[in-house]
């Protein structure tokens, strides 16, 4: 069966990867002149088609039309663009009824003229929503959003590839899990569903997203996303893919496991995972540019390295590309979290992203926290409060230590001094795995104090996971270590659950970072 031209977007990354090769080369050898000719690929666009992975940059409506390096930038290097704001409801429909087209036409003729894929971005979403649907009621709201999905999706059928229907609809810290908005004080949850069938009517082929914020590590977030996609599958409910914001911070985020896991079960369901957002903020990481360049280079190729080793991931999305108009800079401090810095220098987080790409994935040296099988006993190990007992490893091989009697959430297992050991600092793997006991369930965490001359104590958060008292559950995570003054001490702790509970722990490594 011969798909029709509709279909072949849904079977992408092949139809870009063909795209691609087609259009680079035989444009430039059969156009008249060679000023005519499309511009070359760049290195990035070409590694993501020998990956068969889509790779994508969100864009911002005002630097394309105002910095011809910028445009030119986008075409060369991203096969799959993002309306970075323009085709938000706010933006594109700020009156009932009345909508902004413009920015988001430049978009999409100029991905069409550069043979890009285009991901539409976000029709249901609480930020950026435009205040005219503040004064609804429930049942207008449901309809102001099937007008405005349908609306939307007519004016780019066929030229749209996906679509994220729903953005950042679940929130754990509240009582629901549910983000408190608009959408769901008027009509709870049912208004993801609806989102997702208003769309599917409107438009049979577009592939239809959900995306999420911090879905990228294992956590409470991502477990209820997960069941609510589970929940919604199951009923039927239009769902073509999901996507993991990933906007990461090179001083803390998700190990390759846990990251590959994520984006199996997931896949799993029959959702197409993306990474959708990623950036990775440096700032956190004190210490001198080489150095934070570095480690931000090895989180961008573990992140798209990931997605290049797990099938059911079928591309890479950053938040924009060059550091100097990342949304990060708005919010809060400038930071320098994307491929190319303020003057269009490719960082070394470009070379992360084309490894990434080959496959190629950061290498782990040694581990370098001594007796960390604890088959030395408590050696290089006390308790920061309560007692430390090393014994047989309940239900594995080894020992383990387990710490009892503690009476408050900050006591900890804790290391030796690892100065010695953590002096060059860099990019660092954890791992770990833990266990809980007094509880069928608690949060624990790894955290690196680091204390230095004149600084006051700094706490680097490497990982949290939710234990449980029936098997050993993995802790892991990488972390950024860079010094702000000469360090005086360094311990890695790992505690968190309530006063009372015992918490067990084994196999702790933390092992520097290259790529070789
Ligand atoms: C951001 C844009 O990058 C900013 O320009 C805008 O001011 C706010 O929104 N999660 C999302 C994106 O899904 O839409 C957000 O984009 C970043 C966080």
């Amino acid at each position: 069966m011969i798909p029709r031209t509709t279909n072949l977007r849904r079977i992408l990354p092949l139809a870009v990867t063909l795209a691609a090769s087609t259009l680079g080369c035989s444009e430039g050898s059969t156009g008249p002149a060679d000023d005519d000719a499309e511009p070359a690929h760049g290195r990035l666009r070409r590694a993501a088609a020998a990956a068969g992975k889509l790779l994508g940059a969100a864009v911002n409506s005002g630097a394309l039309a105002s910095d011809p390096t910028y445009a030119e930038i986008l075409a060369r290097e991203f096969d799959y663009v993002t309306p970075e704001n323009a085709t938000k409801w706010g933006p594109l429909e700020p009156a009932d009824g009345t909508y902004s087209w413009a920015n988001a036409d430049t978009i999409v003729d100029l991905a069409e003229q550069n043979a890009q894929s285009v991901k539409g971005h976000t029709f249901v979403w609480h930020q950026q929503a435009p205040s005219w649907l503040n004064a609804l009621g429930a049942e207008e709201l449901r309809a102001a959003m099937k007008q405005h999905i349908e609306t939307t999706l007519e004016r780019y059928r066929g030229r749209v590839r996906a679509w994220d229907v729903v953005n950042e609809a679940v929130d754990t810290t509240t009582e629901s899990g549910y983000t408190d908005s608009v959408f769901y004080r008027a009509l709870g949850p049912s208004y993801i569903e609806d989102a997702f069938r208003f769309a599917r009517e409107a438009d049979p082929e577009v592939l239809l997203f959900y995306n999420e914020v911090g879905l990228e590590r294992a956590g409470p977030k991502s477990n209820f996303t997960y069941e609510l996609m589970r929940a919604l599958l199951e009923r039927g409910v239009p769902i073509d893919g999901i996507g993991f914001q990933s906007h990461v911070s090179i001083h803390r985020y998700p190990s390759l496991d846990n990251l590959r896991e994520n984006i199996r079960r997931f896949a799993e369901l029959g959702l197409r995972v993306n990474v959708s957002e990623l950036d990775a903020r440096t700032l956190l990481m004190p210490g001198d540019r080489d150095a934070r360049w570095f480690a931000q280079r090895i989180a961008f190729q573990q992140v798209v390295g990931a997605c290049v080793a797990e099938p059911g991931c079928e591309g890479v999305t950053l938040w924009g590309f060059t550091d100097r108009y990342s949304w990060i800079n708005d919010e809060g401090e400038p930071d320098d979290p994307l491929v190319f810095d303020r003057d269009y220098a490719e960082k070394p987080a470009y070379d992360g992203v084309l490894a990434g790409l080959a496959g190629r994935l950061p290498v782990a040296g040694d581990n370098l926290v001594g007796n960390g099988d604890f088959s030395s006993g408590s050696e290089r190990w006390t308790a920061s409060e309560g007692e430390l007992e090393v014994d047989a490893a309940a239900a594995r091989d080894g020992s383990a230590a387990c710490l009892r009697t503690r009476s408050a959430e900050d006591a900890a297992i804790q290391s030796a001094d690892l100065r010695e050991a953590l002096s060059a600092g860099g990019p660092l793997a954890f791992s770990s795995v833990v266990l809980v006991q007094g509880a069928e369930r608690a949060t624990l965490e790894a955290t690196l104090v680091v204390e230095e001359e004149g600084v006051g104590p700094r706490v680097l958060s490497l990982a949290t996971v939710e234990a449980n008292d029936t098997g050993w559950t993995e802790l892991s995570g990488y972390v950024g270590l860079g010094f702000t003054a000469e360090p005086t001490n360094i311990v890695l702790k790992i505690g968190g659950a309530p006063a009372g509970v015992d918490v067990c722990l084994t196999q702790v490594e933390l092992r520097p970072l290259s790529s070789p």
